[in-house]
């Protein structure tokens, strides 16, 4: 089985960024490997930088190295190079929507529909905020990350 995920934020300098290091780490770690798996932007602000020095300090603490990410932008080309792009808010879905080409591959939704247990349906945006919304990006994209490779593993690996 070879799947490819596209994780999709605003800035591309700290949600999808984490989520793209976290689940490509523990999709390694669950001998997922036929996996493709890259982050972008809808916001074209950051693109070429490495992600948020927070980000990259809150990852590494648990264990993650991001800082050889660099921010892009989504294009349209992406929607038929990604079999699932998954976004972190409403707000990133609704603009992936708005620029899906009609002949699309890409089955889009809400990266956070995978995970298991009480969680909320978004990530928050940590990047006005303080240390603490670091972490919970972290809770929530590792909880979905571990429920997306359940996932992926029962439809064969
Ligand atoms: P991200 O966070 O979408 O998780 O990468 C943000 C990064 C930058 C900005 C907003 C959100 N910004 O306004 O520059």
């Amino acid at each position: 089985m070879s799947v490819r995920i596209l994780f999709v934020c605003l800035g591309n300098i700290c949600r999808s960024p984490t989520a793209e290091g976290v689940f490509r780490q523990r999709a390694a770690a669950a001998g997922l490997s036929l996996v493709k798996i890259d982050s972008a932007g809808t916001a074209g602000w950051h693109v070429g930088k490495a992600p948020d020095a927070r980000t990259v300090k809150a990852a590494a603490r648990r264990g993650y190295d991001l800082s050889m990410l660099r921010a892009r932008q989504v294009g349209v080309d992406d929607f038929n190079a990604f079999d699932f792009i998954l976004a972190m808010d409403e707000q990133n879905l609704a603009e992936l929507r708005s620029i899906q080409p009609a002949q699309s591959v890409a089955e889009l939704g809400l990266f956070l529909e995978y995970a298991e247990g009480p969680v909320p349906r978004e990530v928050p945006d940590p990047y006005y905020g303080g240390d603490q919304g670091f972490q919970t990006v972290l809770d929530l994209v590792e909880s979905a990350s571990d429920g997306l490779i359940r996932r992926l593993r029962g439809v064969g690996s």
